[in-house]
């Protein structure tokens, strides 16, 4: 449908529906290509690199294995196995990975710093720039949730109730780059969002805005609340996360005071037979087993978690094949 080539994916926003609605299509084709065993090497001899600040065990698998699967290469890099440990500039260093190979993923989560360094590569970059994750979003997450709902509701998804809910968490921080991405994605698939959090744990102000500003222009309902019950009520897709009360203000301590303030905001079978019937729970993983949500959860008939990672492979490769090849 679009031409996706050499195009930069920093967040799904700068994406028009379009571009993302081809890129599950592609994700469709290659999960099926895979099944039935039929080779779909569309990245012979290309190399993809993937630089990490941070670690990871589905990103970078997915983006591995799926360069395998497409016939190229990844190389995995970080700070301090390269100059970059060393000061080199983005700019010094995409310029030579743009010189030598065909795409450049980068996972930088540090408040301020991650989505400001991938910006200031792609701008001097002249192969695809891919957000493995950064302080802001994390838009390869956020494809493989959209295809999982899609899969279990079916492609059209216009009129499902969407809960984002902040969960308990033992670190006092965790990156909001993950309910920031839903709340501006999952509106312009047609669902109404309702985002739970205690007061204390906002997102970015800005980010809230055009989450509201999408459901509007899509016809949905945007709504935020301070209590998980009342969320997870009539839910279709029901995603509790954690995330910190002070990314961007107050200190560790009043942080940690927070938490124990809200150690309640947990994910159990109660919560969940709020929801619809045929509800399902979603988690990007990892974690916290037992702590954030519980086993009964994790593991019960309407855990979706598995196929969501298992489609972080699926959507990673299309979106490799489509700005790649
Ligand atoms: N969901 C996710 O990004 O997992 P990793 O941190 O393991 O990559």
């Amino acid at each position: 449908k679009t031409d996706l080539r050499g195009k930069h994916l920093i967040t799904l926003q700068e994406w028009t529906k379009e571009e993302i609605d081809t890129v599950l299509d592609i994700a469709y084709d290659l999960k099926r290509r895979k099944a039935l065993g039929e080779k779909h090497r569309l990245l012979e001899d290309k190399t993809f690199y993937m630089l990490f600040f941070e670690n990871s065990t589905r990103t970078r698998n997915a983006f591995e294995t799926g360069m395998t699967q497409l016939g190229g290469h990844a190389i995995f890099l970080t700070p301090s196995e390269t100059q970059i440990g060393h000061g080199e500039t983005a700019k010094d260093t995409v310029e030579v990975l743009s010189r030598f190979g065909d795409g450049l993923g980068v996972r930088y989560c540090t408040y301020k710093k991650g989505n400001a360094y991938i910006r200031e590569l792609a701008k001097h970059s002249r192969i695809p720039v891919l957000n493995m994750q950064c302080d802001m979003y994390h838009p390869t997450q956020a494809l493989a949730d959209i295809m999982t709902i899609q899969e279990k509701f079916g492609k059209n998804t216009r009129g499902l109730n969407f809960t984002i809910s902040w969960t308990y968490a033992p670190n006092y921080i965790r990156p909001l780059s993950m309910p920031q991405s839903l709340i501006l994605l999952m509106p312009r698939f047609g669902m109404n969002v309702t985002l739970a959090h205690p007061p204390e744990f906002h997102l970015l102000p800005e980010i809230v805005e055009q989450a509201k500003k999408n459901a509007e222009e899509n016809g949905v309902e945007f709504r935020i609340v301070h209590d998980m019950d009342e969320a997870c009520k009539g839910a279709h897709v029901i995603y509790a996360k954690s995330w910190g009360p002070i990314a961007y203000t107050g200190s560790r301590e009043e942080g940690l005071d927070l938490i124990e303030k809200y150690n309640t905001w947990v994910m159990d079978g109660r919560r969940m037979k709020l929801g619809q019937k045929d509800a399902i729970y979603m988690h990007c993983m990892p974690a916290d087993r037992g702590v954030e949500v519980t086993e009964e959860v994790m593991d019960g008939p309407q855990s979706v978690i598995y196929d969501e990672a298992e489609n972080r492979l699926h959507t990673i490769k299309a979106l490799l094949a489509a700005t790649m090849g």
